[in-house]
């Protein structure tokens, strides 16, 4: 690694994963964590394994399947954390163990209610006791941007010389600003007395909407790692996003006079991939990987980009991987074509899933004219949503209209068996939903629908994602057809699937910390 270049540290399988109404099984994680190997991050922040069994299953999963990447696990600076992140890290080819402790004073004194002396010493003994575990030992101390600077200084300098590798100066709250940032950093490698023994890191939440700025403030001033989050994703208002660290680090590497590693053609990609497996939507404006982040509206605009692209675009869509080629595939393509097709898109499958997700396409173009990258790209992601098909949907019908009581009658499968059941509702989605229900003896919460269509033009495919709850947690669902009701049923039923398989394994012991 080049004395420039920064260590691109992902954290949205724990962080991002902290974000309200998203919760990720461990097949969906090692999804996302393949990509975030083939985006080439340098290390994948994948859990915290004693929060809960499937936290622990998930990182022991990526530890063991992911390799050529590092691969970190988040413990309190407590023994039986450190113990679990150990023995979850134990496949991996590049592991690390990620210790943290609040050093603020208001952390300390309402919640660990510890004195700074008693949490100095317990980095201390908790770093020691990481490393002689494992070698690589990064510590964070949560809320880093609000404590006493002396005391930081005194914390990072006791960690290192305990073994800490890396040292994390998280702004945990989001409240620190890039001019305040650049001084805390400099302050810290001038007060460290042996700061060259570490690497320094970064961590910022975007409560004030600075996380990034924070972030690329870091790294103009010399700190190596930078953490963030595909999206942005992460607790409360998220973390830096990686898709605008990294395209702002390359397409401003004049002023930075950094490099990353990241494959940026994977961007797009990526973040797809984790906004379709969250159910977190991202927001049109969204810098890099909004919808209208490389679309041009104003004729002045259109006009200037037309006769030379540099007027008004600083990045080129292909640099994310947003392909041109549009128009595809169609009814008569074949096999070949279809496999051609999901290699030029970036997707690497195995066997079994070019054909599942073939059918899937030769079902769509008996009822689409034209196929285009996104909607091959919805037909793969989809699929990348991993519910054991518990329930499948036989039929559904509808009669709905003016001055008619929209009704349903839905057909379900479970082994074999088809149930029926019939009921009326507010519309034709309630009267589904309903009827569902009757027909598999479930009662749920239904927390949020949205539909969007994948393409533009009539016969676009319909993507509805709908959220349930059930003994207080919430269950994803995704369902895809160019009939919208199919589609809405279909995403009713992966919900109700995905929550019949985790509410009879969360006898888990979720422990609710942080
Ligand atoms: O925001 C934070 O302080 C964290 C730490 C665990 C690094 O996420
Ligand atoms: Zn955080």
């Amino acid at each position: 690694m080049g004395v420039n270049d920064v260590i691109v540290y992902d954290t949205t399988l724990r962080d991002g994963e902290q974000t309200p109404g998203v919760s990720l099984n461990a097949a969906e994680k090692l999804e996302i964590a393949k990509q975030l190997k083939n985006l080439n991050v340098d290390v994948i922040e994948a859990g915290f394994p004693i929060a809960s069994r499937g936290d622990f299953e998930a990182v022991k999963l990526i530890a063991a399947e992911v390799r050529g990447v590092g691969v970190s696990a988040l413990a309190r600076a407590s023994k039986a954390d450190i113990d679990r992140a150990y023995e979850a890290l134990k496949g991996a080819e590049h592991p690390r163990i990620h210790v943290f402790i609040a050093t603020s004073d208001i952390h300390l004194k309402h919640k660990l209610k510890m004195s700074r002396e008693e949490a100095l010493n317990r980095a201390v003994d908790m770093v020691a006791y990481a490393r002689s575990k494992i070698g690589e030992v990064q510590f964070s101390a949560e809320d880093a941007t609000r404590s006493d600077w002396d005391y930081l200084a005194k914390v990072y300098e006791s960690v290192i010389e305990a073994g800490a590798t890396i040292i994390n100066i998280p702004d945990t709250v989001g409240y620190t600003t890039p001019g305040e940032f650049a001084q805390l950093i400099n302050y810290l490698k001038t007060h460290v007395r042996n700061i060259d023994k570490a690497i320094m890191s970064v961590h910022c939440h975007n409560d004030l909407g600075m996380a990034v700025a924070n972030s690329l403030t870091a790294a103009y001033h010399g700190v190596k790692q930078i953490e963030v989050t595909v999206n942005g994703l992460g607790e409360r208002a998220g973390n830096a996003s990686l898709e605008e660290v990294v395209m702002a680090l390359n397409t401003r590497k004049d002023y930075y006079k950094r490099d990353v590693r990241v494959n940026t053609q994977q961007i797009y990609r990526t973040s797809k991939l984790v906004s379709t497996l969250t159910g977190i939507s991202v927001q049109p404006n969204k810098a890099i990987v909004g919808a209208n982040a490389f679309a041009h509206e104003a004729g002045i605009h259109q006009h200037g980009v037309l006769s030379e692209r540099s007027t008004y675009e600083i990045m080129t869509p292909e640099s994310i991987g947003l392909s041109h080629n549009n128009i595809v595939l169609g009814k008569h393509s074949g096999r070949h074509a279809f496999e051609a097709k999901l290699k030029e898109l970036g997707y690497d499958l195995d066997a079994d899933a070019i054909n599942r997700a073939f059918e899937r396409f030769k079902d769509l173009a008996d009822k689409k004219k034209t196929i285009l990258d996104q909607d091959i790209e919805a037909i793969v992601e989809n699929k990348a949503i991993s519910v054991p098909e518990i329930y499948q949907l036989e039929f559904v019908q509808i009669s709905s209209g003016t001055n008619v009581t929209p009704t349903a009658t839905v057909g379900i499968r479970r082994e074999g068996n088809v149930m029926q059941a019939a009921d009326c509702g507010d519309g034709p989605v309630d009267a589904v939903f309903k009827a569902i229900e009757k027909a598999v003896g479930q009662q749920v919460e239904l927390q949020d629908y949205f539909l969007k269509s994948v393409t533009g033009g009539k016969d676009a495919l319909g993507e509805v994602t709908v959220k349930i709850g059930k003994n207080g947690k919430t269950f994803l669902g995704h369902g895809l057809s160019i009939d919208v009701i199919e589609a809405s049923a279909r995403a009713f039923i992966s919900a109700i699937n995905r929550m019949m398989v985790e509410l009879s394994y969360s006898n888990d012991s979720e422990e609710g910390v942080k």
